[in-house]
């Protein structure tokens, strides 16, 4: 690659690769991954297209892909095939030599977006103010690094969803009361299964700036739950489990804690996409399972596993539209630009911001 780096954030994707065949693509994208490989790294998330995908280095859940990126000690560039906070957690981890690139932009995570610092710095001083300090912060890790920072230095940390649990438990032992933001789904089911009664929790609206649900007196209150969601996740209901249930009583149903409670509640199993994986990988042949959760990673569970039957729980379900804003046309972008000198859409979170994030997604890989 050329010595000089120019580093651009770049709204659409070049021209270039418009009129290029798929095959093209793919065997550029094999001989650029060749080329860098000393260099490069490439990580992908689940949710993914297989058309990215197959160019993994490595793959992942939200905690798998945190715990590599801080690995690859030894790749200058790092291409991050995701979602924005799953890049910006990248960034962190990894060192300021080390290049993060989100091959687009336009790939956020709504959820993510429901929760900004002004409205968490003023929810807290209501909350600190009514029940003083007996809170812990914990961001859920999709949410920006400026919440992540929010967290870091009120002495709290992050959670994926396959380690909530234990990163509740260890909260617990700190404070007496949680904040927990933004998913009030994967906050609910996680409280649940630490045995914590739905009357000792509440939602915080940030719309409203009012606490819902509060069924006793405040002092009651364990855990403040942010009302937040994943609009892929909720598109599964009790409704789906309770079809699967009627025309199929055998067919295991496996959903992602950001799923609703009612629905979680009625499913055999849930757990992050990770967890999904491994459950369908130890299944027996034969079984059948339907799953709450992307698209991507249901379709090609069910071709990876042709001995068993795999279906969506809801197969009305549309895609994660923001993961799948990665495709391989961006990938390839991504490669070519950065070996013509041009690194298209750097993450690059502010020092100010990362020394405080850095503490809170820290907190969250010691404890596991
Ligand atoms: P996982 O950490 O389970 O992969 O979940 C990430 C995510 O965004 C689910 O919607
Ligand atoms: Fe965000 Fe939901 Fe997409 Fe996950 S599936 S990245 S939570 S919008």
């Amino acid at each position: 690659m050329s010595e000089v780096q120019v580093f651009v954030t770049a709204e659409r994707l070049s021209e270039k690769y418009q009129g290029m065949s798929e095959q093209e693509m793919v065997e550029r994208v094999r001989a650029l991954k060749e080329e860098l490989k000393d260099e490069l790294v490439i990580l992908s998330h689940h949710y993914q297209r297989d058309e990215v995908y197959q160019f993994a280095d490595f793959t992942g859940d939200s905690l798998k892909l945190a715990r590599q990126a801080a690995e690859q000690k030894d790749k200058k560039f790092i291409v991050f095939c995701g979602v924005h906070f799953m890049a910006e957690t990248a960034d962190i981890l990894t060192g300021d030599e080390q290049i993060v690139v989100l091959p687009d932009m336009k790939a956020g995570c709504s959820m993510a977006d429901m929760a900004t610092l002004e409205q968490v710095e003023e929810a807290w001083e209501y909350f600190v103010d009514s029940l003083g300090d007996t809170f812990t912060p914990i961001t859920y890790v999709n949410s920006t690094a400026a919440i992540k920072s929010f967290c870091g230095q009120h002495h709290g940390m992050t959670c994926t969803s396959s380690n909530a649990e234990k990163v509740f438990r260890h909260a617990y032992q700190q404070k007496e009361r949680i904040l927990f933001l933004p998913d009030e789904h994967l906050g609910r089911n996680t409280a649940v299964k630490l045995g914590i009664p739905e009357h000792h929790m509440a939602v915080w609206n940030p719309e409203t700036g009012e606490l819902e649900g509060v069924k006793g007196s405040l002092e009651d209150i364990r855990i403040i739950l942010w009302k937040g969601y994943c609009s892929v996740h909720l598109k599964f209901t009790p409704e789906h489990v309770k079809r699967v249930r009627e025309n199929d009583p055998e067919m295991k149903v496996i959903v992602h804690p950001e799923c609703r409670h009612d629905v979680v509640k009625l499913a055999d199993d849930n757990g992050s996409t990770e967890y999904i994986i491994k459950q369908i990988e130890q299944a027996p042949p034969g079984s059948r399972w339907a799953i709450g959760t992307e698209v991507n990673l249901v379709q090609r569970l069910a071709k990876q596993h042709p001995d068993k039957k795999i279906v969506l729980l809801n197969d009305m379900i549309c895609p994660c539209l923001t993961m799948n804003r990665i495709d391989l046309p961006h990938l390839l972008w991504s490669l070519e630009s950065y070996c013509e000198g041009q690194v298209i859409n750097r993450i690059q979170v502010s020092d100010e911001i990362a020394e405080q994030a850095v503490l809170a997604l820290d907190r969250m890989l010691k404890i596991g």
